[in-house]
């Protein structure tokens, strides 16, 4: 959602805030935003889109400033209050002494806001930021200590937060505090950082001290005091960040998501390092942290996720109740979090997400740990606020994921899902020897085989020019693709804006299928050799009938099928149960190229947030 960056320190104030916000860049905003302390006053700077608007703003302006000695930096991402200069980030109190940056939902804003203009308080824009503004004057009026005025103003305060205040009185201090949105402290040498996320300050230093809810941290040059909500100081432990900055550039190509996607093989072969030795030795697991004669009983699986994670969650159920016999629900998060679920002691949950720090998932955690459930979660984040809340933790260690769509997160979380599935079926002894032996076989050949897809791109790339002036699509598959059918559907509206839906192959005469015409191109994922070929290529045939365009994406040499599909990708031979790892890829790619030559802003889609932090 937003990004926040604080710095007081030796630097240029400008440059650090500026690269800091640049490298939070994408997780989406529509405006920027920085408050410096120079010359004992605060000085803001707003502009609307995109971050070079800002940098554009205090290069002109730059005579403005002396020496800047401090300075908090936001990007915004509008929940309350539309995307405008008014309601851009920072916001001030009445007199404009004190600044704040923002992230998060204030829930009772408007009570707050009521009392706050019958003090006499102005407000200038239709944000909730802004009442926290004035909350935390109002407070310091009376105890005249940033520190104070600021703990006492989130104890009034509903929602989710993570605030960076500074007061023109109080030189070169940055008070921070967060509930349900992500902060961290970041030190360095005479100077000193404040995030709301890891790759703002990468580039500066790796040491970190991740804020906990109803933390308060005061940052200024040479110290940072982090103390809990009554007061009392905390000893935190700093850690070391495990990324080198180079994971934050393109390294060549065009765009974050290319880069991401040609990834891949080595994402997976990272994945399975440790875990899957060869096709003789059982899946080494001990990242779950549930003992063995339990794992044996274990019935129920529930796994919670959103978007992407949940096609991979999909993906999940179907391999842990094909391998391991266990009956597995899947439910997005935002859904399990309303109703009564059926969630107990005797439950695994499995919560997975990439960036660790989406709300609905972190909120359906917190619900089946108050349960009792065994939490596991699957996360590229091991430093999030939900590994944090694991009892077993899976890091799929892809690698800092920058575009927003997600690619080779998404890769990373399916491989973990067969390790998990194939351990869950070792453990309980559901599959036999030679099987396994042939499944570990073709997860060991799979980084190869996506090196091949991605070493031949250019059907894809025709395929994708033709198709790129579509307005509709719909992606079939059945049985494992399903849900790499949703997974590409959800790709190509994301970063092309084109109305795509996964569906279920068999589904299609049940509805859909009154929708086909030569307008409505229909992608089927058909791979030979498992029970779903034959069905998908007669639903093939159906659409076929309604003059649908067909495109193939299957492993078949079957040359007749270029009689029935208009275009057919072809790739690597590949057992069905295993082949969503590949077939995903050639549906990102798709989506890549077709964005590209409609000329989308590719890795910042529009609307869109990497993290989503709120409910
Ligand atoms: C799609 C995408 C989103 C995320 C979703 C969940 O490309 O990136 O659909 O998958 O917002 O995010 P995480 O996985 O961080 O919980």
């Amino acid at each position: 959602m937003c990004g926040i960056v604080g710095y007081v320190g030796k630097r240029d104030v400008v440059s650090v805030l500026f690269k800091g916000l640049t490298n939070l860049e994408y997780r989406g905003y529509d405006s920027a935003g920085m408050a410096l302390r120079d010359d004992g006053e605060i000085k803001i700077y707003k502009t609307l889109g995109k971050l070079i608007n800002l940098k554009n703003e205090l290069e002109a302006r730059k005579s403005e400033l002396k020496h800047p000695t401090s300075g908090i930096g936001h990007i915004r991402w509008a929940t309350h209050g539309s995307p405008s200069l008014v309601n851009a980030h920072p916001h001030t109190c009445s007199c404009g002494k004190l600044v704040i940056v923002h992230n998060g939902i204030i829930e009772n804003y408007k009570e707050l806001r009521e009392e706050l203009l019958k003090k006499g308080c102005t407000f200038r824009s239709q944000t909730d930021t802004e009442t926290i503004a004035h909350l935390v004057a109002d407070e310091y009026a009376s105890a005249k200590n940033l520190e104070t005025a600021v703990r006492n103003s989130v104890k009034k305060l509903q929602g989710a937060y993570a605030v960076c205040v500074m007061h023109k009185d109080v030189p070169d201090v940055i008070v921070g505090a967060r509930k349900h949105a992500p902060m961290l402290v970041a030190l360095g040498e005479d100077e000193n950082f404040i995030a709301s996320d890891t790759p703002a300050i990468i580039e500066y230093t790796k040491k970190t001290i991740y804020l906990e809810d109803n933390e308060i941290a005061v940052v200024t040059k040479d110290r940072v005091r982090i103390t809990d909500i009554e007061g009392n100081e905390i000893i935190k432990k700093v850690e070391i960040l495990p990324w080198e900055p180079a994971a934050l550039s393109k390294q060549g190509y065009k765009h974050f998501m290319l880069k991401e996607i040609h990834e891949q093989p080595d994402v997976i072969r990272n994945v399975l390092n440790g875990k899957l030795y060869d096709i003789d030795s059982p899946i080494i697991l001990n990242e779950v942290k549930i003992d063995k004669e339990i794992l044996k009983k274990l019935n129920k699986i529930q796994i919670i996720a959103c978007g992407t994670s949940l096609h991979a969650a999909l993906s999940g159920k179907y391999l842990i109740e094909d391998f391991a016999g266990i009956s597995v629900d899947v439910e997005a998060s935002s859904e399990y979090i309303y109703r009564k679920t059926t969630t107990d002691e005797s439950t695994l949950v499995i919560g997975v997400s990439q960036s660790g720090e989406t709300a609905d998932t972190i909120t359906a955690i917190k619900q089946a740990k108050a349960k009792n459930s065994h939490v596991l979660i699957i996360t590229n984040r091991p430093d999030s606020n939900m590994a944090r809340l694991a009892d077993s933790l899976i890091p799929v260690n892809a690698g800092i994921e920058v575009s927003v769509a997600a690619t080779k997160s998404y890769s990373a979380q399916l491989i973990s899902f067969y390790l998990l599935a194939i351990h869950l079926a070792e453990i309980k002894g559901t599959l036999n020897k030679e099987y396994l032996k042939s499944i570990k076989h073709e997860l060991i050949k799979l980084p190869s085989k996506i090196e091949e897809v991605l070493s031949n791109v250019e059907p894809i790339k025709t395929c994708a020019k033709k198709f790129s002036s579509y307005k509709n699509f719909i992606f079939i598959s059945r049985g494992i693709n399903l849900s790499t059918a949703y997974e590409g559907a959800l790709k190509l509206k994301e970063i092309s804006y084109i109305n795509a839906t996964g569906y279920a192959a068999g589904e299609l005469k049940h509805g859909p299928i009154a929708m086909l015409d030569e307008t409505m191109p229909v992608l089927a994922i058909l791979i030979p050799g498992g029970i779903t070929y034959e069905k998908i290529l007669s639903n093939c045939e159906e659409a076929k009938a309604r003059n649908a365009k067909l495109i193939a994406l299957t492993s078949s040499n079957d040359k007749n099928l270029e009689s029935i599909f208009d275009v057919v990708i072809r790739i690597p031979e590949i057992n069905e149960i295993i082949s969503p790892a590949i077939t995903c890829v050639p549906l990102q790619l798709l989506a890549y190229y077709i964005a590209e030559y409609l000329g989308k802003d590719v890795d910042q889609p529009r609307n869109l947030a990497k993290s989503v932090t709120v409910e």
